[in-house]
């Protein structure tokens, strides 16, 4: 049978991997944060201490190994969750998932998990670039503020304190990059169903996208 996907973009701090999260669990479908790849990948560039600028320095990409067990991401066999999160990773992801190469040999493996299992995957470029035919497309966004305040209380929960005025510029920041870059810049696909999530709580997000499965597939559940 053919593998389902749904894909959801997003901007920083939009909720995209919480609710992917949620509603991976819902259906039984396996989460994907490619976020959390440009993330990982990032934080491997600056522990070898390569010059993030050259996309060339990112030649361990081919040896780089990822894996997902139990939602979370190990890079080369060592759990990286926390360490990705950090400022610093933060601050460079966006010049490193610029690079070509580096979205070229990412993208092949999101599209090969996307054909060995049922997948809702997150990201900037999933709807359109990385899975142009998935079955569900949706593009989550909020106002700047509200996404800062998401990212201060994701922030604390991991122990990382940045003031607020501080995450509301990085986020402005990053977002205009990824949104002007050359290479599959954050954007909506087309046929994306576009959600306004400032007003909303996690649950109620969860609850649309469920809606919407259950509307065009009463199957799926
Ligand atoms: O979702 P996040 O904030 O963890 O993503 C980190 C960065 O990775 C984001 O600033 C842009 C990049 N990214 C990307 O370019 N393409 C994706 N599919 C996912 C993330």
């Amino acid at each position: 049978m053919p593998k389902r996907q749904i894909a959801i973009d997003g901007p920083a701090g939009a909720g995209k991997s919480t609710i992917a999260k949620l509603v991976s669990d819902l259906l039984d479908y396996t989460h994907i944060d490619t976020g959390a790849m440009y993330r990982a990948i990032t934080l491997k560039a600056m522990r070898l201490n390569v010059d993030l600028d050259d996309e060339d320095a990112f030649d361990f990409l081919d040896q780089t190994k990822f894996d997902y067990k139990n939602g979370v991401l190990f890079m080369d066999g060592k759990d990286v969750s926390k360490d990705i999160r950090s400022r610093e990773v933060s601050n460079n992801v966006s010049l490193v998932s610029s690079h070509a190469l580096v979205r070229r040999v990412l993208v092949e493996r999101q599209q090969k998990l996307a054909r060995d299992h049922d997948v809702v995957m997150d990201g900037r470029d999933i709807g359109y670039n990385v899975l142009p035919k998935a079955n569900y497309k949706f593009f989550l966004t909020a106002d700047v503020t509200t996404r800062a305040k998401r990212r201060f209380l994701e922030n604390a929960k991991n122990g990382i304190h940045i003031p607020l005025d501080d995450l509301k510029q990085e986020i402005i920041t990053r977002d205009d990059f990824d949104s002007n870059r050359k290479h599959s810049p954050l954007k909506a696909a087309e046929d994306a169903i576009v959600i306004d999530t400032s007003d909303m709580d996690i649950e109620d997000v969860v609850k649309t996208i469920e809606a919407k499965v259950r509307e065009e597939d009463t199957d799926e559940f």
